[in-house]
């Protein structure tokens, strides 16, 4: 029995993967960076004493999900925790961004995401027991000017695995989400987010983020936000219009 995490070449699956490791779990790594993966793959094994294996997987690809899959199963891996970690954001006015760039994020946050937990969900159905751990984020919570598409995107991974969570858990099978604020990742350099205010202020860790999650996933929680910090926005959008909801975000996330 293994832990799959997709997108753990670096951030919250890099400090995830070390956790499971640290735990005694065998591990399954997915990302594009093959090279930074094999790293990994030696550092953890040596430390932790875990078997670990690497896969190169492109998940902006359309047919990506699938053949991730097969290449799993193929090699004889019986995934018992699914980490559904990979995904990447874009800061812009929806006018000027690029929409090949929105359709590879549509594909890799919300696709790639859903055929994973559709193919791997089966066989945990099957055997009666497993785990799935989606990464949203708190921006599930709210509509987010300049940020449109990510906004929506995390809006249907928080919706679609609480659904889940709710159809699942008759057959042994625990989806939760975990929604983390601004983290110290490669995320703000690769979503353009340099000089975004969001990311300005003092913000959690990789590792801080993969500790809560960690935690709060084995205990059965379904839905999870680390950072007491987070976890007061979140309830404020709740309280707020959206309209007054969206002006505030973009407030917030204006470049300084
Ligand atoms: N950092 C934040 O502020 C923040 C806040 C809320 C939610 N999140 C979410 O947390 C998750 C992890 O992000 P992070 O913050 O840890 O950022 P990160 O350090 O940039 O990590 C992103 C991971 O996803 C992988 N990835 C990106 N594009 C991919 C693709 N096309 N196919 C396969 N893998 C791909 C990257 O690996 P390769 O480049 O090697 O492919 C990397 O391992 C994401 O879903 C993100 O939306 C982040």
């Amino acid at each position: 029995m293994t832990v799959l995490i997709t997108g753990a070449s670096s951030g919250i699956g890099e400090s995830l993967a070390i956790k499971y490791a640290e735990a005694g779990e065998d591990l399954v790594l997915a990302a594009r960076s093959i090279e930074r993966l094999n790293q990994q793959k030696a550092e953890l094994s040596q430390k932790y004493g875990v078997q670990v294996a690497v896969f190169e997987s492109d998940l902006s690809q359309e047919g990506s999900a699938q053949k991730l899959y097969q290449q799993i199963t193929e090699k004889g891996f019986k995934i018992h925790t699914l980490i559904n970690n990979a995904g990447v954001g874009l800061f812009g006015e929806f006018h000027k961004t690029e929409l090949a760039k929105e359709e590879a994020m549509i594909q890799l946050n919300i696709t790639s995401l859903t055929a994973l937990t559709k193919l791997f969900g089966k066989d945990m159905i099957q055997r009666k027991k497993g785990r799935i751990l989606n990464v949203a984020s708190v921006a599930a919570y709210f509509p987010g000017p300049l940020m449109a598409v990510y906004y929506a995107s995390k809006a249907y991974v928080k919706s679609f695995s609480l659904a889940l969570s709710n159809e699942w858990k008759d057959f042994g099978v625990q989806v939760s989400v975990l929604c983390p604020g601004p983290t110290s990742t490669g995320f703000k350099d690769a979503a353009e987010l340099d000089d975004s205010k969001l990311f300005q202020k003092k913000i959690m860790s990789a590792e801080e983020v993969a500790n809560e999650a960690f935690e709060q996933f084995h205990k059965g929680k379904e839905e999870i936000i680390p950072g007491a910090m987070n976890r007061i926005q979140t309830r404020f959008g709740s309280l707020v219009s959206s309209k007054t909801a969206a002006a505030i975000v973009r407030k917030t996330q204006e470049r300084v």
